[in-house]
């Protein structure tokens, strides 16, 4: 079985082709839109997936090595995710899976940071921090779907750390040789008194402390080591309701997805606080934090083994859509 996966939801328009049997993964093209200054309009990045949408397609199934008639379902990120970005995805993969006469798959882009992280690593039943630049939330499965044990109030850490950045003129780009601007201008810093440390029962809350790190910055304390300490606050207070979380469910393995999973100071957090608990972390690889097609085909093939499709007619997008508003019956029997 083959299927096409379509991602277009924030930054990266990705499509691939993946296989059910192995080497499983057959292509993994993707557009990354970069502003050269600011943060990211979402009617400028609409505009350029949907320059880039035809040709990403084409190099998507040419490397794999496949025809469009080839693949057995079209899936898609059809949200949560910005709504110009999102309309550009659904609509390359409602007009293939019409005019090819392909089921059509929805599939929610935050299961499927999940999912390919299971994919990836082989954790079957772990305890999950997703943080990206639009999410950050603990994740774990229980009676059909995942289940929310701790988000934001406000905005995601990814958020945080790329406005905290633009604003004190580090970024773009945000992120160079997998490294973020916050994490370099961090070296050399030292821990300082007075940004806020705010966890409120199993949530987080980010956007006190990214008034109060830029105050200080307007008012002279250096910057790496206000870098160093709105690092250390952020990515504690979401390992520190991961661990929770992960005592609350007796789970035995960690993982960590999305967008700021590339970062290897959240990871070696993350490695220290399973070791203390005995149980299994496992990073995924870097190229799969971010988004990208791989893990929309991917869920999307679980999901369409289990019979899950849509009418063209009615896929439309859903810009604040939940994870734990998705039924994920292939849980156990996944990767
Ligand atoms: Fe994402």
């Amino acid at each position: 079985m083959l299927v096409l996966g379509v991602e277009s939801t924030a930054h990266s328009f990705g499509v691939s082709v993946v296989s059910d049997s192995p080497p499983y993964i057959l292509s993994d093209s993707r557009r990354v839109y970069t502003p050269r200054e600011g943060g990211i309009l979402p009617r400028e990045v609409a505009a350029f997936f949907s320059r880039v949408a035809g040709e990403v397609v084409r190099e998507a199934l040419e490397s794999a090595g496949v025809r469009i008639g080839d693949v057995d379902a079209i899936a898609v990120a059809l949200g949560p995710g910005m709504g110009p970005q999102l309309r550009v995805g659904a609509t390359v993969a409602r007009a293939l899976a019409s005019y090819y006469s392909k089921p059509l798959v929805p599939v929610n882009h935050a299961v499927a940071h999940v999912e390919i992280a299971r994919f990836l690593t082989g954790l079957r039943d772990p305890i999950v921090l997703y943080v990206a630049g639009g999410n950050t939330a603990v994740v774990s499965y229980s009676e059909g779907r995942y289940r929310v044990f701790g988000e934001t109030l406000d905005m995601p850490l990814g958020n945080l750390l790329d406005t905290f950045a633009r604003e004190v003129g580090i970024a773009p780009p945000y992120v160079v040789g997998g490294m973020h601007a916050v994490d370099r201008c961090a070296e050399g810093g030292d821990f300082i008194e007075g940004l806020p440390y705010i966890v409120k029962g199993q949530d987080s809350s980010f956007s006190g402390l990214l008034t109060a790190a830029l105050r200080m910055v307007r008012s002279g304390v250096r910057l790496a080591d206000v870098c160093y300490t709105l690092r250390e606050i952020a990515y504690s207070s979401v390992v520190e309701v991961l661990e929770r979380g992960l005592a609350h469910t007796g789970r035995r393995e960690v993982l960590l997805t999305g967008g700021v999973a590339a970062s290897k100071i959240l990871n070696d957090k993350i490695e220290a606080m399973a070791r203390v608990h005995g149980a299994v972390y496992k990073p995924i690889p870097a190229r799969y934090a971010g988004d990208n097609g791989v893990m929309i085909a991917v869920t999307g093939m679980a999901a369409y083994k289990w019979g899950y499709t849509i009418e063209v007619s009615r896929a439309f997008i859903r810009q604040r859509w939940r994870i734990d508003q998705v039924d994920v019956p292939w849980y156990y029997e996944f990767p």
